[in-house]
């Protein structure tokens, strides 16, 4: 008689990008597990590989370029191997993928994922970049890693158009998911002993069902055993009233907002497309600053947009000293093809973009270490993630703001919110004594 001995097939996954396609990603692995698979680190072991790639900037795409030439190699070893592009890069360059890559089986862009477990019992060759605003009505299953904090989308797409950026491209016209399965998934994973979640959208704060998204973070914050709420990114622009209203009102609401500047020059920012001044940037951070005590603003910034000149650079250093913000996201501007900033003229060169950004990095070093060290002595509420990753002896997790904090370990668990007093700022984390109970009753 024949012995078979079933094993599962392998799946790894390669994410790069923002945590938009992390969380595709966690999607993707929900599918293949369906579909009978186990994840696998080791794409030497795969039988399939899935590229879940981003095209924000060149460096990104390069990274993907170096990791797919890799896999010519394992398909000569291993003919069987199935190779899959998804993501930002996938939508947009489509079959071309294929033909300048026979080892890939199948390309498929952000609004086609879904279709990820169809695509790998059909045959060769598929690519799927057509519009699929559907996306954003599939509930599909997610497999996440960490059992205290979540992600989850509110919305798909984005129809800002900012003059350098490829994401309107990639992931099609804004979309927002009906309130009913937000809520729904997210009673799920609290009944599941998950204690955090961030809502993803390119721009939340426009987000539009039945309801806004004041109404959704008002019905979230409503959920029990949810103790956190994030979202990311919000629109400087669509940032209204009543958002700073909920942030300073709902309790499990984070005092922290993500609120991209990327230059600190009106002329620049018109010439992206923002839809704000410098002067209407700067009003509205200074009322979060002041209605919101402690609250935490971090942003993205772009040196050497086309064009940027001298004082436009110094604005951006004015408004890094003006609003100081907890942490920042810099990047030297990238021309992205298709994009209108791609064919603007005077091109700042790469020597200066990299002279600004470092100046920019340099003092936001200063700012960022100077906010921490604020911190010394108060008392943060820390929901705890498990052990630190630099010091296994330390447990670590994250201010209400997401900075991170590490002490050492007392009586305290995973999942649990610890008040915790800040002994010592560094730049990229806090060192903090946890409270015991005795000492706050005290
Ligand atoms: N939706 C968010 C950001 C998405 S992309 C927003 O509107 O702010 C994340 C960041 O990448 C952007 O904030 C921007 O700072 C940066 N970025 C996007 N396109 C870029 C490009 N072509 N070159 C350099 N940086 C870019
Ligand atoms: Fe890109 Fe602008 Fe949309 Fe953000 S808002 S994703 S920067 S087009
Ligand atoms: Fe995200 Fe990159 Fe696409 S930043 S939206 S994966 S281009």
């Amino acid at each position: 008689m024949l012995n078979f001995k079933m094993t599962a097939k392998k799946a790894y996954i390669h994410t790069f990008g923002c945590q938009m396609n992390m969380h595709d990603s966690e999607k993707m692995a929900g599918i293949l597990l369906n579909e009978g698979y186990t994840l696998t680190d080791a794409p030497q072991d795969a039988d399939l590989i899935v590229f879940n790639t981003c095209s924000i900037r060149q460096k990104a795409e390069q990274k993907f370029r170096s990791e797919l030439g890799r896999t010519k190699s394992l398909k000569k070893k291993n003919p069987f191997l199935r190779i899959a592009v998804a993501g930002c890069i996938a939508q947009q360059q489509g079959r071309g993928i294929i033909k300048n890559n026979p080892q890939v089986n199948y390309v498929f862009g952000p609004q086609n994922l879904q279709r990820l477990g169809d695509m790998i019992r059909t045959g060769e060759s598929v690519v799927l970049t057509e519009d699929n605003p559907e996306i954003s009505d599939s509930d599909l299953p997610v497999l996440r890693k960490d059992g205290i904090r979540a992600w989850v989308s509110i919305m798909y797409g984005c129809n800002n158009f900012c003059s350098y950026c490829v994401v309107p491209y990639t992931r099609g016209r804004e979309k927002s998911r009906p309130a009913r399965s937000i809520y729904e998934e997210i009673r799920k994973l609290a009944s599941a002993g998950f204690k955090e979640v961030t809502l993803l959208g390119q721009n939340v704060n426009s987000y539009k069902s039945e309801i806004d998204f004041g109404g959704l973070l008002k019905q979230i914050d409503a959920i029990e055993g949810i103790e956190r709420i994030r979202f990311v990114t919000s629109h400087p622009r669509d940032l209204s009233e009543d958002l700073m209203g909920c942030i300073k009102e709902l309790p499990k609401v984070c005092e922290h907002i993500h609120l991209p500047l990327q230059s600190g020059s009106s002329r620049i920012l018109k010439i992206m497309n923002r839809g704000y001044t410098y002067e209407d940037y700067m009003r509205k951070a200074d009322k979060l600053i002041k209605e919101i005590p402690g609250i935490a603003i971090t942003t993205d910034i772009i040196t050497g947009f086309p064009s940027e000149a001298v004082d436009d650079h110094a604005s951006t250093i004015t408004a890094l000293r003006a609003v100081e913000f907890d942490g920042i996201f810099a990047f030297k501007f990238s021309s992205r093809p298709g994009t209108k900033a791609a064919v603007m003229d005077e091109k700042v060169p790469d020597f200066v973009k990299s002279q600004r950004l470092a100046e920019i990095l340099k003092l936001q070093d200063e700012i960022t270490l100077k906010k921490n060290k604020a911190l010394e002595g108060t008392i943060q509420e820390v929901l705890i993630e498990g052990a630190s990753k630099a010091d296994k002896g330390k447990i670590t997790g994250r201010t209400r703001t997401n900075k991170i904090v590490n002490f050492s370990r007392g009586n305290v668990s995973p999942g649990q919110i610890a008040d915790v007093r800040i002994v010592k700022a560094m730049r990229h984390s806090l060192e903090g004594s946890l409270i015991s109970k005795d000492e706050d009753f005290q």
